[in-house]
């Protein structure tokens, strides 16, 4: 008689296409319904970290982390969707896919956003939240059927193979920056978490629904988007524009060579984006749907990348990008001076201005002439990112206009409506505008070895009457 023990497949082929035993696929404790559930809260529970990391990069000043949130928030909203599309492959719409599915976990994570300081985000977030998430995908992937549901199970599978990653990042970050002593303190706080899981029966509903949803935490207030971007002290003299690289790059007259130097300034200094960009998310956060979220957080995480590059470029030259101002007033001035739909204007009409000739397609030319390889490897993937991302702008900007030519011009007006504070910054003692152009050229030239271009060394443009793209200011 034929029996899953003892069910022979041809000359002992893996069973079912390597998917389980037979003895495994004969099991039906498992539905759809429960296969729907599971998904729906790690969806929300997912969708509301994505927001909290995102929320939270702004105001972070270590760069390190403003970086690493940018990752993991891209990833879960990853996660996110590949949910979104199997949920979707299951259940006719509506999906109910915004509803709440248990108060406890809303409460939960109105908690965690609102985390007091960066050590408590950190364990609230890597150390409490996410091995909550693992854990429940690990479950998902056992339980689930895994031929009636093998797509869930990939899904699942994926998701624990990039969560195991992010909380070993976590893990890492936590013992970094987190006092030994300090560690106790927050003790009492990740227990009072643990309560809301208790009462929701665990974050995928599969315990029973243990105790009441506790009131929020007395100890701190309920959180609020902090639109000001903040630095670490490695950061000294953030307000300084007294440099104006794109007038250096624009310039014939200097050398390729010199220009990678200034593109790689370029390059970390746009860690002001994922600060701005984050505040678009957080203020159009129910008023777009899901997809512009996903698009806007890959394209946020490509701008720390970006950042990255320019700070790997300067490790590769021997100099440190510190001793230099990294400014950060384009994200400060745009956060604080205009609403949502305007800043995500001059994001699209600056991104859109380095597709001509004289953008993206021009720093990948200076930096392959310049003979630095790394410079050319890394503008060729900056350009790569920048045509996405003006593709992302032609999806969720441009619509809202009536041309590409109005979306145009109504990001250029709210760019030229920026106050600068040139001089604001100037008279509150905040910045002296430096120019910190000739001592970088100087140590590199000292690195490479070549003397220096004294027009080069002699450069001195600032940005008290333009604009990154040279316009002049009224
Ligand atoms: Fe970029
Ligand atoms: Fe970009």
């Amino acid at each position: 008689m034929t029996s899953p023990e003892n069910y022979q497949t041809y000359r002992g082929l893996p069973a079912l296409a390597g998917l389980c035993s037979m003895q495994r696929a004969v099991e039906s404790n498992w539905s759809l319904d429960e296969s729907v559930s599971r998904l729906k809260r790690l969806h929300y529970v997912l969708k509301r970290l994505h927001e909290t990391l995102t929320a939270r990069l702004t105001a972070e000043p270590i760069y390190e982390l403003k970086t690493a949130f940018a990752h993991h928030a891209y990833l879960f909203a990853e996660h996110v969707s590949l949910i979104r599309q199997r949920v979707g492959e299951m259940r006719e719409p509506p999906l109910g896919l915004d509803k709440v599915p248990h108060p406890a976990l809303e409460a939960w994570l109105d908690e965690i956003i609102a985390a007091p300081t960066t050590p408590a985000l950190l364990v609230a977030v890597y150390q409490h939240a996410v091995r909550a998430v693992l854990e429940a995908c690990q479950r998902l992937q056992r339980d689930a059927h895994p031929l009636a549901d093998a797509p869930t199970v990939r899904v699942a599978k994926w998701m624990v193979f990039e969560l195991q990653e992010v909380a070993d990042y976590g893990d890492q970050a936590v013992a970094c920056l987190v006092d030994q002593d300090e560690e106790p303190s927050l003790q009492p706080w990740l227990e009072h978490l643990d309560r809301y899981l208790a009462a929701a029966g665990q974050l995928d509903g599969t315990q029973d629904e243990l105790g009441e949803i506790p009131d929020p935490w007395q100890n701190h207030p309920p959180y609020q988007y902090q639109a000001e971007p903040q630095r670490d002290e490695r950061f000294s003299d953030p307000y300084n524009a007294g440099v104006n690289p794109e007038a250096f790059l624009y310039d014939e007259s200097y050398t390729a060579r010199d220009k990678t130097l200034m593109m790689y300034y370029k390059r970390i200094r746009e860690v002001d984006v994922p600060e701005m960009m984050a505040s678009i998310l957080v203020d159009l956060k129910d008023e777009e749907p899901w997809p512009f979220h996903m698009e806007m957080s890959r394209q946020l995480w490509d701008e720390a990348r970006h950042a990255m590059m320019g700070e790997v470029g300067f490790v590769s030259q021997g100099l440190d990008w510190q001793k230099i101002p990294i400014n950060f007033t384009w994200s400060r001035n745009l956060n604080l001076q205009l609403d949502a739909r305007e800043r995500h204007g001059v994001l699209f009409f600056i991104e859109q201005g380095l597709m001509p000739r004289t953008g993206k397609r021009y720093e990948f030319e200076i930096a392959h002439e310049s003979g630095d390889p790394l410079a050319a490897l890394f503008q060729d993937f900056d350009w790569a990112d920048e045509v996405l991302h003006a593709q992302i702008g032609r999806r969720w900007y441009v619509p809202r206009y009536e041309s590409l030519n109005e979306a145009l011009r109504y990001g250029d007006a709210c760019w030229s409506k920026v106050l600068s504070h040139w001089q604001q910054y100037l008279d509150q003692g905040l910045t002296e505008h430096r120019n910190w152009w000739p001592e970088l050229y100087a140590e590199a030239c000292r690195r490479w070895k070549q003397t220096p271009d004294p027009r080069a060394l002699a450069f001195n443009e600032n940005y008290a009457n333009s604009r990154a793209d040279l316009e002049k200011l009224q």
